[in-house]
């Protein structure tokens, strides 16, 4: 199946940075969000980050221009007539999913393939939404997309083998790496990554240590990048604790509790990065 054209839905920290990607690789991109202020923080984002590259000698002032010319701004879902694949990174919402799903099934011609890039929700139940399951997939880029080399690729139950295939090539083509995965909750990177950040917000609730002890002691002991609390704080404090709640209801377990600290900072608004304040304040 061949693909041009890419509609990507929200132009937050992943859609941005999915829809950078794909426009680096020679796709045309039709960036979707609810507004033009949201577009348009999108946009700038994807700027500054090809604006470095070019000042770090790895694209020309041409090649950065003529990438942000192959994206296009649109606030309607109609530009899904367009294309030859969609990857939605709208919010972690079931309910606003499904819609986008059957709505983008209902516009979208019918070799269009239909891609999520859930972090943790059921692709199967996606699916489902539309007439269309076998063209159905997930597609989880991992945060900062630009940098990190991973792209979960999840089969739904009734994803086609031609489709499964196609995407792992314009994986590929993304300069990225697919790694193949089974549709269950968390997949393979949330069913590991999370818990070990809840058991570290545990470790701060329960006084075992400081969140920078924590950090230091993953950093320095385990060679992580980040520490847990600084990657809870990067990834959002609420998506953490949406994953956990999906993780736990999803196998019914209750190892997959959701820190009562966790559910605290939520409620109070610290959010992490994104809010100025998680475990670390950032104003
Ligand atoms: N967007 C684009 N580029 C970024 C970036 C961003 N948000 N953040 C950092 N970079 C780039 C920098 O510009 C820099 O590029 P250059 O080589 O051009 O200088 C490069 O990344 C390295 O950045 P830094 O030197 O500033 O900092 P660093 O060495 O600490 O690397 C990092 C930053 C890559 C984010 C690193 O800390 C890291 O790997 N952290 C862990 C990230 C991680 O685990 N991500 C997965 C999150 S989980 C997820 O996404 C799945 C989910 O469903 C929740």
């Amino acid at each position: 199946m061949s693909v041009t054209n890419i509609m990507v839905i929200g132009a937050g920290q992943m859609g941005g940075g999915i829809a950078q990607v794909c426009a680096m690789a020679g796709y045309n991109v039709f960036l979707n969000d609810l507004n033009d202020d949201a577009l348009a923080r999108g946009l700038a984002v994807i700027t500054k980050n090809l604006s470095r590259q070019v000042e770090k000698g790895r694209m020309t002032e041409e090649d950065k221009l003529a990438t942000l010319g192959r994206i296009t701004n649109t606030t309607t879902l109609e530009s899904a007539k367009e294309v030859d694949l969609v990857i939605e990174a709208a919010v972690e919402n079931m309910d606003i999913k499904t819609k986008i799903f059957a709505q983008l099934d209902e516009i979208a011609p019918a070799h269009t393939i239909l891609a999520t890039n859930t972090s943790s929700l059921p692709i199967t139940e996606i699916a489902a939404a539309t007439n269309r399951p076998e063209k159905e997939i997930g597609m989880h880029f991992m945060n900062p997309v630009p940098v990190m080399k991973l792209v979960e690729i999840i089969r739904g139950l009734a994803t086609a083998d031609e489709v499964y295939e196609t995407i792992e090539d314009i994986t590929k083509k993304l300069n990225k790496v697919p790694v193949e995965v089974n549709d269950f909750p968390g997949f393979v990177s949330n069913r590991i990554l999370m818990p070990m950040i809840n058991e570290a917000i545990y470790t701060v609730y329960e006084g075992v240590a400081t969140p920078e002890a924590i950090d230091e002691v993953m950093k320095l002991g385990m060679n992580h990048p980040m520490g847990p609390l600084t990657l809870a704080d990067f990834i959002g404090l609420d998506t953490c604790l949406y994953i956990m709640e999906t993780l736990q209801e999803g196998f019914g377990d209750d190892k997959y509790r959701p820190c009562p600290l966790l559910r605290k900072y939520v409620k109070a608004g610290w959010l992490g990065k994104k809010s100025g304040r998680g475990f670390y304040n950032y104003n």
